[in-house]
């Protein structure tokens, strides 16, 4: 039986312990999407005691940052600080696996960028008006996922993940929620899939087969009209038919539409808005049932998440319900050495977090992360 402390292999990969650092959007790369001494302290002080540690989404173009200060494989010039970070993270013990993004009409208004790249019309802020992406826009953006990913590669990571989750331009393509095209982009499941599947193909065509590709994907989207589970498992099926390693599942745990008063310095008037983080009233674990139901399916390595760290419940879906992978997102945030706790069976020193969302809330005022518990960061 595996435990949180067993060995798993995928590919070239060989990972010493069942637990991930989570991706996540620190804020604190600089305004050109080079890596910085935050950036190299954040990810060292956490690469101790995880098998494999997910950089932060990273842009595959320079109009597709999450925050001002998002990480970028945009260009040749973000390479060497890339390995930088490579180094001290595999220097740690983990593995480096960098998330690959684009934001779409998520990321900050810049006057000098065509920035709200969408499928649809459908706005996620007030200050930034959708594109409806042309073909000529959708190569361009297969190319630039293709391009970051080889630039991954020289940098050194041991592997790549492809955003495919929570409400970014990707996941907007596989959700019928922001995905209402008429052309061979839209559709039902299977046809709304038809982006990721054409990146995830160029993608393991440049970087051959051996090189672990993880995607992550919402398993639903507990939005009204969202993606539902049936729908994310068949596009599932055919990702890992076109190559995909491991799943990392998450999900839009909460969130809607909204009509803004009018204002006429708003350009768009109904918002959506989704959130991967499980709200306070559900327990951690409670995403297990939708990962196991794509390691059922798809039989592929997969990552579950949602407030693991205290407690039994990583333990229980790595022994019981056949994840092969947990990660931690907010609470590795707030207590660094949450992982090396975990495994050294000490829950009592794990300096807990209070799910306040700080952490969230600074870095949409595009603010660096903080947070309420860790004054310390980033370290
Ligand atoms: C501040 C913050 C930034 C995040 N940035 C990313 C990101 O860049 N990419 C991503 O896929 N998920 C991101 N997430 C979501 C986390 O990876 C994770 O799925 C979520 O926090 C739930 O896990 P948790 O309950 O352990 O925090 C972020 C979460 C937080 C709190």
């Amino acid at each position: 039986m595996a435990t949180i402390n067993s060995k798993l292999t995928i590919k070239k990969m060989s990972i010493k312990n069942r637990l991930v650092l989570a991706p996540i959007t620190t804020n604190y790369g600089s305004q050109d999407g080079l890596v910085t001494n935050d950036i190299l302290c954040f990810y060292k002080e956490r690469s101790r005691d995880v098998g494999i540690l997910i950089v932060e989404a990273t842009s595959v173009q320079s109009s597709g940052r999450i925050v001002p200060g998002s990480l970028g494989l945009w260009n040749d010039s973000q390479i060497p600080g890339m390995t930088k970070l490579v180094k001290t993270i595999q220097q740690e013990g983990a593995l480096a696996v960098v998330q690959l993004n684009h934001a779409g009409p998520r990321c900050p208004p810049d006057k000098n960028q065509k920035h709200g790249f969408s499928p649809s019309d459908v706005a996620f802020r007030p200050d930034v008006e959708p594109i409806e992406m042309d073909t000529q826009d959708i190569e361009l953006l297969i190319n630039d996922f293709s391009k970051a990913a080889i630039r991954a590669v020289k940098a050194g990571f041991d592997g790549i993940e492809i955003h495919g989750a929570h409400l970014y331009l990707l996941s907007q393509f596989l959700s019928p929620l922001t995905n209402k095209r008429k052309d061979r982009y839209g559709g039902d499941a299977k046809d709304r899939a038809i982006l990721a599947l054409e990146i995830v193909r160029k993608v393991r065509k440049e970087l051959g087969r051996e090189y672990p590709i993880f995607f992550r994907i919402n398993a639903v989207e507990k939005i009204d009209g969202g993606q539902t589970l049936e729908d994310a498992l068949v596009i599932g099926s055919l990702l890992a038919d076109e190559g995909v390693d491991v799943f990392d599942v998450s999900l839009i745990a909460h969130g809607g539409f909204k009509v803004l008063e009018d204002n006429p310095k708003v350009t768009s008037k109904t918002l959506l808005a989704g959130s991967s983080a499980l709200p306070k009233d559900q327990p951690s674990g409670a995403n297990v049932a939708f990962t196991t139901a794509f390691k059922e399916r798809i039989g592929l390595p997969v990552i579950a998440v949602g407030k693991f760290g205290i407690g039994k419940a990583a333990f229980k879906a790595v022994e019981n319900e056949k994840i092969d992978m947990v990660a931690i997102g907010r609470q590795m945030i707030c207590d660094p050495k949450t992982a090396q706790k975990m495994l050294a069976g000490n829950d009592k020193d794990i300096i807990a977090c209070d799910e306040c969302l700080k952490c969230f809330a600074t870095i949409g005022k595009g603010a660096p992360m903080a947070c309420k518990v860790n004054k310390n960061l980033p370290f």
